[in-house]
Parts: C-alpha cells; sequence; structure tokens
C-alpha cells in the first residue's frame, strides 16, 4: 500500500499566521492566528505584522501538531509561502520551515501565494460541490493582493489570462469600507451592511478595461468622490444609505468580475470556474455565478468553503503534497519575494 504523506503547510505572507497539517489531501489540523492589531490602522502595518508573526508562529505550530494528533518525526516534507507578500512577513515563515526543514532532515518546498489559493480546491471537501475541478479549468483569484483570472491546464501549468492594472478587488473593497467607517478588513463589513439594502438604489460607472483585465482604481475614486460629495450635503448621508451603499457597491463588483470570467470562458471555451482568495467569500459574488450556472448549463463553478477562501495554512500545505509527489523540492538558499513572480 501507498505511504500516506504528511506535510506541514507554513503561511505568513501578511497578517494571518497560518499552519496546517495535512495527510494526503486530508485537512488533519488548520490554525489560523489573525492579527487584529491592523484594524484600527485601516490596513496591514508591514513592521507589526512581522513582528507579530514572529510572536505566534511557535504557538501556531505548536497547535497544529496537537490538533494534527501527530508527532514531529512523523512529517514528510515542510511547505511555505515563498511569495508574493510582505518581505518581513515572508521572512519570519521561512526562516522557521528552513530551520525545521534542516533540524528533522525532510524536503523542503516553497510555494507561491497565489497558486495556493487555486490549488486549495484540491483538498478534500475543500469547496462546496465537494468534488475537484477537472483540468482545464480557470481560476479567478480576488483577495486583498491579487485579481487574476487564470488558465490552470494541470497543478503547476497555469498561464495568467488577465489581472488588474491597479488595486486588486480586495484592496478597493477596504478602501472603500474605510471611508464608510468601518474597520480593516472592509469586505467583509460591506457584505454584513449589505444584507438589507436596495443594491440598485446607487448605480456606478463601470470601468472600461481592455480583453482580460480588471481596473479597480478608478471606480474605488469615483464611489470616494461620490460619498464625500454627498456627505457634504448631507452630513447623515452615510448613516442614511449605509445599506443600500453597501448593496450597489457589491453589486457591481459582482458584476465586473461576473462579465470578465464570462468573456473569459468564451475566449478560451474553457467552461469550468473555480473562485479562490478572501473576496471569494463574499455570499453576493458566489450567488451571482452560481444562479450563471443555472442559466447556462456549459458553465461549473467551484466555490471554495470560507475556511479555504482567505488566508489558511492547508492551501500551502495541499500545494506543498502536490510538489512532494512530483518530487519538487526546493533548496535552502531560496528567499522570499514581495512581487508576484511567473509561475
Ligand atoms: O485572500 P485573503 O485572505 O488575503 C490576501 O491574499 O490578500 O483576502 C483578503 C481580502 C480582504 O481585502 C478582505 O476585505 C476580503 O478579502 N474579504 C472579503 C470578504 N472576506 C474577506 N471581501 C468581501 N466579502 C467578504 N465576505
Ligand atoms: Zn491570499
Amino acid at each position: 500500500m501507498k505511504k500516506k504523506s504528511i506535510i506541514i503547510g507554513i503561511e505568513s505572507s501578511c497578517d494571518e499566521t497560518a499552519v496546517s497539517i495535512i495527510r494526503n489531501r486530508y485537512v488533519l489540523s488548520n490554525i489560523i492566528i489573525s492579527q487584529k492589531i491592523h484594524k484600527e490602522y485601516g490596513g496591514v502595518v508591514p513592521e507589526l505584522a512581522s513582528r507579530l508573526h514572529d510572536k505566534n508562529i511557535i504557538r501556531a505550530v505548536h497547535q497544529a501538531f496537537h490538533y494534527a494528533k501527530i508527532k514531529r518525526n512523523q512529517i514528510d516534507a515542510v511547505s511555505f509561502t515563498l511569495g508574493p507578500g510582505l518581505i518581513g512577513s515572508l521572512l519570519v515563515g521561512a526562516s522557521f520551515a528552513k530551520s525545521f526543514s534542516m533540524g528533522l532532515g525532510i524536503p523542503l518546498l516553497t510555494v507561491n501565494h497565489v497558486q495556493a489559493h487555486i490549488l486549495a480546491h484540491f483538498i478534500q471537501n475543500a469547496n462546496i460541490s465537494n468534488s475537484y475541478p477537472r483540468f482545464p479549468f480557470l481560476g479567478l483569484v480576488i483577495s486583498g493582493g491579487h485579481t487574476q483570472i487564470i488558465e490552470v491546464n494541470d497543478f503547476f501549468q497555469m498561464k495568467i489570462l488577465g489581472t488588474t492594472l491597479d488595486d486588486s478587488v480586495g484592496e478597493a473593497l477596504d478602501k472603500i469600507a474605510r471611508i464608510l467607517g468601518f474597520h480593516y478588513p472592509g469586505g467583509p463589513m460591506i457584505e454584513f451592511f449589505s444584507k438589507n439594502g436596495n443594491c440598485k438604489k446607487f448605480v456606478f460607472s463601470k470601468p472600461s478595461v481592455d480583453e482580460l483585465n480588471f481596473s479597480f482604481s478608478g471606480l474605488k475614486s469615483n464611489i470616494l468622490q461620490f460619498i464625500q460629495k454627498k456627505s457634504k450635503k448631507n452630513p447623515f448621508f452615510i448613516k442614511k444609505n449605509l445599506s443600500d451603499l453597501c448593496a450597489s457597491i457589491q453589486k457591481i463588483i459582482a458584476e465586473i468580475l461576473l462579465e470578465k470570467v464570462h468573456k473569459a470562458t468564451i475566449k478560451t471555451g474553457i467552461f469550468r470556474v473555480a473562485l479562490s482568495g478572501g473576496v471569494s467569500a463574499n455570499n453576493e459574488i458566489r450567488n451571482m455565478f452560481i444562479s450563471l450556472t443555472k442559466r447556462e448549463k456549459k458553465w461549473e463553478i467551484f466555490i471554495p468553503k470560507k475556511k479555504y477562501a482567505t488566508d489558511n495554512g492547508a492551501m500551502i500545505a495541499i500545494t506543498g503534497l502536490l510538489k512532494y509527489e512530483k518530487k519538487l523540492f526546493d533548496s535552502i538558499h531560496v528567499t522570499p519575494y514581495s512581487q508576484f513572480k511567473k509561475f
């Protein structure tokens, strides 16, 4: 019988210190220590983030072993996020993973964070249909750092078809949320307050961007200026219209994403689509994609469970596992990178 592989995954690219242990594709533990400190700053403060990773990583690893009921010497390989992300934060995870690999004499596996968001769908029961997407499929990565449409031909054969030319969708949502008076991260707050709102009350114009690329900076500025102008005339404008504003903002973002993915399906002839990244936790966006599959029978849509949509260690561990199976080991001399590199 084939030996089961046990992999530990370490994620520290932004504001979550996340550690997971998986046995084959099953998650044994998935620990996330979120850094609440950034709430009051309206965004992630890099220096504070790296200090907190340093403070929390050992605790996260201990908890991951405890919940997995696994001993150190049972681990076959250690995987960690090499980039993209905040360099100081990445260095904490990288240093830990390298020491761990050297101490135990086990292989080291580096992980691209964006690729890991997509490969999270290969965790057992990771999405709401509880099935793996078949190749080829389109990955829509929507997070605080990235907005990309990616053609996925195999685990490690990915091609970017479209990307944002400026802000990521999550970044735009977080900045809009700030003017509405919400703390960071603002995406979940916009979703929460949109619940009883009228999504048709405020109409914002969609950016016109070539091909399969995105742009959210213009839309963000239009919304910010609109709110500022209205608030000047009526200081209670936001308070009075909060739900309608949130619902209208959420709707236009969901429509932009859906339209681009629709275009990508026509262009590629690939009608399997897997959503990933923190923004894919949004119910309005999920529902819009789900309702499209009801109208267009060719479409097959994969929606991640929320715990695997936002940053987590299990997506790093599964990517590590898939690399481990192909013996794609890395040297301990690798260095983290902040900007997106090619896959
Ligand atoms: O994937 P993620 O956890 O971290 C990055 O890789 O960036 O994504 C974080 C982003 C933030 O911008 C946050 O506001 C957004 O995901 N987000 C949401 C929701 N949950 C998280 N946006 C809209 N609705 C949500 N429910
Ligand atoms: Zn992420």
